[in-house]
């Protein structure tokens, strides 16, 4: 089988990497060889650690996805649209398979893709964009295909887990860690998208269109990424016996006016005792909750070259032993549109953090408003003084009860002049 690699930095050199090593027993399990012929990046000179003076150089992504000795395209460019989105299409509209690790691009165009790949019967595969090495796109589309879904969620971005776990463990600055994960090549070229959930928003949207069988929807994930988790919340979290983590979550419910698609991205207090307490750097873990299978755990590498390269080979191997299906399990056509959860009726304890000036009646100006939007307080700490106007952290935990009361009181607390930051709020994720 002849590919074309478009992207040659982390993921692509990953790739070339792996296809030269295993060569062997890749040919085996495919049964038949998988060559690469042509590659495509922006700058040909750039030394990346493997010899691509072997393969077809092509400045144009479009080109190379046309070209008559190439049977599957590997995109591995990243972003939504530009080039990738143009290589994509070319390459499915010339009749060839594509392999992609762009999970921005699918959560954004991946049903117009995946249509275009039923419309000219070619093979579309992501298993990399989704969780980096683990197999959970292929564990959901297969290993669990015969189960209705009640719920799928997990730590879905290896930047956001290595910055939290790290911080955790040796108390290190936000930034610098995050400067430690991108040298690793586990963060977004822009990291913006990783810290601030959007990345894990765009896995997640692709987990729940695969897992409960409805339309890609990324427009409607709710998102809050880790920026203003500080360091002395997760002390604070540590000193009550939780972790910080970065979670997605997705599940359909059941109303009387029809189903309805909940998802969102948050950072949320895990108490160590789950599993997801204890899974840190860059790995990755996705619960899926089968209505037969009962709890599935898959946990890995989320990122880095050598899981990703991992994944992508896979889809090659699938591809070359016409192990290939719908994309998203079900043809589009098939699949349901549900609009979205509101979620406010639903239960949980929450975690909520002030910074507040020390003064008298601060404490007392809180609590009202916690009375006053009938949420009820569990416990509740204030830690440091401040020197005049310096501001003190609060930080309470509040008894189970609807979301939306403890919305009701942070609305109440809008504006006031006693908080010196807006307050932060991590729901407890249940067991
Ligand atoms: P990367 O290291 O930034 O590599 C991107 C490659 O694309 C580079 O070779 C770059 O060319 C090329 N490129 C970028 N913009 C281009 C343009 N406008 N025209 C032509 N070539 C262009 O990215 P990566 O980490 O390998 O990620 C690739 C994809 O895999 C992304 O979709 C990412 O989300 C996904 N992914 C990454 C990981 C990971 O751990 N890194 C894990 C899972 C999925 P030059 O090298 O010549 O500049
Ligand atoms: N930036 C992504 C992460 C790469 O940190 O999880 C893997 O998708």
């Amino acid at each position: 089988m002849r590919i074309a690699i478009a992207g040659l930095g982390t993921v692509g050199a990953g790739v070339i990497r792996l296809l030269d090593t295993n060569a062997a027993l890749i040919a085996a399990r495919a049964g038949r060889p998988i060559e690469v012929v042509a590659v495509s990046a922006r700058d040909r000179g750039k030394p990346r650690g493997v010899d691509i003076s072997r393969f077809a150089w092509e400045d144009d992504m479009i080109a190379l996805a046309r070209r008559d000795d190439v049977d599957v395209v590997v995109e591995l460019v990243g972003g939504a649209d530009g080039p990738a989105l143009a290589c994509s299409r070319a390459a499915l509209a010339a009749g060839k398979g594509l392999v992609t690790a762009n999970k921005a691009m699918i959560a954004h165009h991946g049903l117009e893709l995946a249509e275009l790949a039923e419309g000219h019967a070619a093979p579309l595969k992501f298993e990399a964009a989704v969780a980096g090495g683990i197999p959970v796109i292929k564990g959901l589309r297969e290993g669990t295909s015969a189960n209705a879904l009640t719920r799928v969620y997990g730590i879905l971005n290896g930047t956001c887990n290595y910055i939290l776990s790290t911080m955790e463990r040796t108390g290190a600055d936000f930034a610098e860690v995050l400067a430690e994960a991108q040298a690793h090549g586990y963060a977004e070229a822009d990291p913006a998208f990783d810290i601030e959930g959007v990345d894990a928003a765009h896995k997640l949207a692709i987990l729940a269109a695969i897992g409960f069988g409805t339309r890609l929807d990324f427009a409607n994930v709710q998102i809050s990424g880790i920026t203003a988790v500080r360091s002395h919340d997760i002390a604070q979290a540590a000193a009550l016996g939780f972790v910080i983590r970065l979670i997605g979550e997705a599940d359909v419910e059941e109303t009387p006016q029809g189903p309805r698609l909940l998802q969102r991205v948050r950072p949320c207090l895990v108490a160590r005792g789950h599993p997801l307490s204890a899974v840190d750097g860059p790995t990755n873990a996705v619960v899926a909750e089968g209505n037969f299978s009962g709890r599935l755990l898959f946990q890995g590498a989320g990122a880095g070259d050598g899981p990703t390269a991992s994944a992508v080979a896979a889809d090659l191997i699938d591809i070359a032993r016409d192990e290939v299906g719908a994309p998203f399990s079900i043809p589009v056509a098939r699949l349901a549109a549900l609009p979205p959860a509101e979620p406010g009726h639903r239960l949980a304890r929450t975690y909520l953090r002030f910074m507040v000036k020390d003064r008298p009646g601060v404490l007392a100006e809180l609590t009202a408003a916690m009375r006053d939007g009938d949420v009820s307080i569990e416990s509740l700490i204030q830690q440091g003084r401040g020197d005049g106007e310096g501001a003190v952290m609060v930080a309470m935990v509040t008894h189970e009860g609807p979301e939306a009361h403890v919305a009701r009181a942070l609305a109440l607390l809008e504006g006031s002049d006693s908080l010196t930051a807006p307050p932060l709020v991590l729901p407890i994720l249940p067991l």
